[in-house]
């Protein structure tokens, strides 16, 4: 699977990250965020993550002008290859989005969660396409801590969960497969100890 655009719905600690990492590592992204200034917060956090993602090492072509902020869920999503939701932990509000990102993705996209302590079979209940929707559960600040947590829900494949994995890592991600669907996965159960 080659992801040349990554969309970002929800911009804030976590969806911010989200975007750094996926600029610096080359990709167009995409974003949406329904809250007021929420562009300009936007910006302001990509441009702080920049001076330390130059110290990482940016891929070639990286720049955070190939952000693209847009009005609409559905615009957001429509050309990404990969999409990372990162709205409030609420079951409802999730489960209301995935089912409009899913009508609205491409149907090969895979669609990601950061979600932290629900249950994928559940707010991807009224998903379309629930085999190619997993969670990625990342660490603050995601543009530099590489851990990400993933996992399926029941209607999950395989085969979306091993092109997660690899995307993930080509953004300089480690990423940990969670093989049963538990709220808090490992880490966070493991830090809460
Ligand atoms: N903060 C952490 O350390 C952390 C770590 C891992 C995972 N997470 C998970 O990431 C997700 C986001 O957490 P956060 O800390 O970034 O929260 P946050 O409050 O900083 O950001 C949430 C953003 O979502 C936006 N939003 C509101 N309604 C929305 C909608 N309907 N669709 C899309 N976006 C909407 C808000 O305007 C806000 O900018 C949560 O599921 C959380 O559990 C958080």
């Amino acid at each position: 699977m080659q992801v040349k655009q990554f969309a970002a719905l929800g911009a804030g600690v976590i969806g911010s990250g989200w975007v750094s990492r996926a600029l610096a590592h080359g990709l167009d992204v995409t974003a949406w965020d329904p809250a007021p200034g929420a562009e300009a917060a936007l910006r302001a956090n990509v441009a702080n993550a920049w001076p330390a993602l130059e110290r990482v090492g940016l891929a070639k072509g990286a720049s955070p002008d190939r952000l693209r902020v847009v009005a609409t869920v559905e615009e957001c999503v429509a050309d990404a290859d990969f999409i990372q939701e990162s709205a409030p932990e609420r079951v409802e509000l999730k489960l209301a989005l995935h089912e409009r990102v899913s009508r609205a993705a491409k149907p090969e996209a895979i669609i990601g969660s950061s979600m932290s302590g629900l249950l994928p079979s559940k707010f991807y209940a009224s998903a379309v396409h629930p085999e190619r929707c997993i969670v990625g559960h990342p660490f603050n600040p995601v543009y530099l801590l590489p851990l990400v947590e993933v996992l399926g829900g029941e209607r999950t494949s395989g085969e979306t969960i091993d092109a997660a994995m690899s995307f993930y890592a080509s953004i300089g991600m480690r990423p940990l497969k969670v093989r049963k669907e538990v709220p808090g996965f490992v880490a966070d159960r493991l830090l809460e100890a």
